[in-house]
């Protein structure tokens, strides 16, 4: 039987840091507390003319250049995003666009900061049918443009950043081993942006002052940490079941790097000791769907994965949308 793997994988953040204590100069609030409640130090900011897209096209580098393919080799891409250039065309039909990946077809994928994992799954799914035998999977976030930053409570966390990933048929013993998907639309209203859909469109409420924040993330803080750490807890748990292993199996643990605090609790919850995780959320902070491609990029970089070893992700975001997958490498 086909079993999907990652043959190649990158990352980009861009180089303007915005450090807690320039948000001590814009919003009421500390370095002290944003480390504290969050383990961010600083996060990385786009400047306005690098376009998600842009970020997406230097993250793929890194993955062509490890997997030895072109862009005329992919025949699929899957962009991970809440954050697409523009609303029409997607995302993903931009990066085609400008990695000049002529043979891929092309779609976005919605699912907030577990964008990726999606994309991920989706990927599996598509090789393991043969339906496509070369798939890139972003996830990707330009989060600063949908940040408002007059409110402490959302504007210490996010940053923005993009990871690329090429799946395809594995000829050894690694390989995505599981993977798992959930989402919950009746807690649409703990992660969410008001304006802009179809529901409160643009042209309605364009040109007032409520307009501009409609446009930015809300959040219930409170409630989005206690789910995350259920939701994260069960998805990584389930994933580790399905590939017939157990905690003791795992040799890295990435996560969706959010909060520190939810990252402990769900380390605690699968048993999991401290030096398994891996962290760079001190310097990105919260860069949603990008989270996770990212940090496992890192890793491999900083020589914390060898071949053959287990690694589980996991992410929740927006929707709430959640999920987890097992990696063999
Ligand atoms: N600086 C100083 N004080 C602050 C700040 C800040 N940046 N933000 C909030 N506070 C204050 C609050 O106003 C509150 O004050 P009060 O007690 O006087 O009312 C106090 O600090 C405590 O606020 P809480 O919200 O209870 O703080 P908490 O410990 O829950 O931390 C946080 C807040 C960091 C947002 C946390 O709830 C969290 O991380 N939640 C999860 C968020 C998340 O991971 N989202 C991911 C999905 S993102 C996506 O999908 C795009």
């Amino acid at each position: 039987m086909v079993r999907p793997k990652i043959a190649g994988i990158g990352s980009f953040a861009p180089a303007k840091v915005l450090t807690n204590s320039d948000l001590e100069k814009i919003v009421d609030t500390s370095d002290e507390w944003i480390i504290s409640r969050t383990g961010i130090k600083e996060r990385r900011i786009a400047s306005d003319d690098e376009d998600n897209s842009d970020m997406c096209v230097a993250a793929a580098q890194g993955a062509f250049k490890m997997a030895g393919m072109t862009p005329a080799d992919i025949d699929l891409i899957l962009a991970g995003t809440v954050t697409p250039d523009f609303r029409l065309p997607s995302l993903s039909c931009m990066i085609q666009k400008k990695l000049g990946a002529v043979n891929a077809a092309s779609m976005d994928i919605v699912a907030a900061c577990a964008g990726f994992i999606h994309g991920l799954s989706v990927a599996q799914a598509y090789v393991k049918a043969g339906m496509y035998k070369r798939v890139l999977v972003f996830g990707s976030e330009k989060l600063s443009s949908i940040t408002n930053y007059e409110d402490r409570n959302t504007c210490v966390l996010f940053g923005d950043a993009a990871g690329a990933a090429i799946v395809t048929e594995s000829d050894d013993d690694s390989g995505i081993l599981a993977t798992y998907l959930k989402s919950d639309g009746t807690l649409d209203n703990l992660l969410y942006i008001p304006d802009g859909g179809t529901h409160a469109p643009c042209s309605h409420t364009n040109g007032d002052k409520s307009h501009r924040t409609n446009t930015c993330i809300r959040m219930n803080g409170n409630e989005v940490f206690k789910h995350a750490v259920r939701f994260m807890g069960d998805a990584a748990a389930r994933v580790v079941k399905e590939a017939g292993l157990t905690s003791d199996d795992i040799d890295l643990f990435v996560p969706h790097q959010a909060n520190i605090r939810i990252i402990r609790a769900t380390a605690a919850r699968l048993k999991l000791p401290w030096e398994k995780v891996f962290l760079n959320i001190e310097k990105y902070g919260n860069t949603s769907a990008a989270s996770v491609p990212l940090a496992l990029d890192q890793a491999i970089q900083a020589g914390r994965v060898k071949k053959g070893d287990n690694i589980v992700t996991v992410a929740f975001g927006g929707g709430l949308t959640w999920g987890a997958a097992l990696i063999r490498w």
